[in-house]
């Protein structure tokens, strides 16, 4: 069966990574959800791509990480993508979780690159355990020593090895990490039959990124991927 991903929620439908996108992904059948994690400056796991609010917000010069919780409820990211959008703003992920059922399976990507957040891998794990969200879970991040960090927390959550660029064997990689990777997330454009055969003989499950485009997503199954992030309903609705 293929696990099609709603990357950062149905983000042609609504601004991405809100509330609202997440509830459109929902509304299209989505079996599973992506989401990117950041930190605020007191602590609070907030969902968002970008460190910033620029592609937003051009009126927010600062980062993330510079406001309290209370402030970025303040600032509306919804307003660009449409009038109808105004006022929307970026959601915590305790948000997130509330409205997303426990049989979607949920993959929170550790933002932890350009800015590093200290200790977000023990927030995440707390607030999910707070939730009794462990279950039905990847989390993933190009940072891998993020991914360290959260198997030494908790070494039982299926952990996503993304890689931006192609490197030579990715495969040989992931297994000499130490890592126990359950599943790897390449750059579609890396992502060839020798690719998907490879991670497949040492066990671990392929989900490339970003594929919104019918024929390609078909050349991809061909290749014996697992499923595909796309931010196309017809892709990760079916
Ligand atoms: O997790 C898959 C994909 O979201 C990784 O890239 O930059 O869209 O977060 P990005
Ligand atoms: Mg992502």
């Amino acid at each position: 069966m293929t696990l099609n991903f709603a990357h950062r929620g149905s983000l042609t439908e609504a601004p991405e990574n809100t509330i609202p996108a997440f509830q459109k992904a929902l509304d299209y059948g989505a079996k599973a959800i992506e989401l990117d994690v950041q930190l605020s400056k007191d602590n609070h796991l907030v969902i968002s791509h970008d460190h910033h609010f620029r592609r937003f917000n051009s009126n927010i010069t600062g980062n993330i990480k510079d406001y309290m919780l209370d402030e970025i409820r303040q600032i509306d990211v919804g307003s660009g993508f449409g009038e109808k959008f105004a006022g929307t703003t970026l959601p915590t992920l305790e948000e997130v979780l509330d409205i997303t059922p426990s049989s979607i399976l949920l993959n929170i990507e550790i933002k932890n690159i350009p800015v590093i957040y200290d200790g977000i891998e023990k927030i995440l794990l707390e607030t999910l355990t707070r939730h009794n969200r462990i279950d039905n879970l990847i989390i993933s991040s190009f940072d891998h020593v993020a991914l360290k960090r959260v198997q030494e927390i908790n070494p039982d959550i299926p952990l996503g090895m993304l890689f931006y660029y192609r490197i030579l064997n990715a495969w040989d990689y992931a297994k000499n990490s130490g890592l126990h990777i359950s599943s790897i997330h390449p750059n579609q454009v890396y992502t060839d039959q020798t690719f998907v055969e490879e991670c497949k003989k040492l066990g671990y499950k392929v989900y490339p990124y970003t594929v919104s485009d019918q024929e390609r997503y078909e050349e991809l199954l061909g290749f014996g991927v697992d499923g595909v992030f796309s931010n196309s309903p017809g892709i990760f609705g079916e």
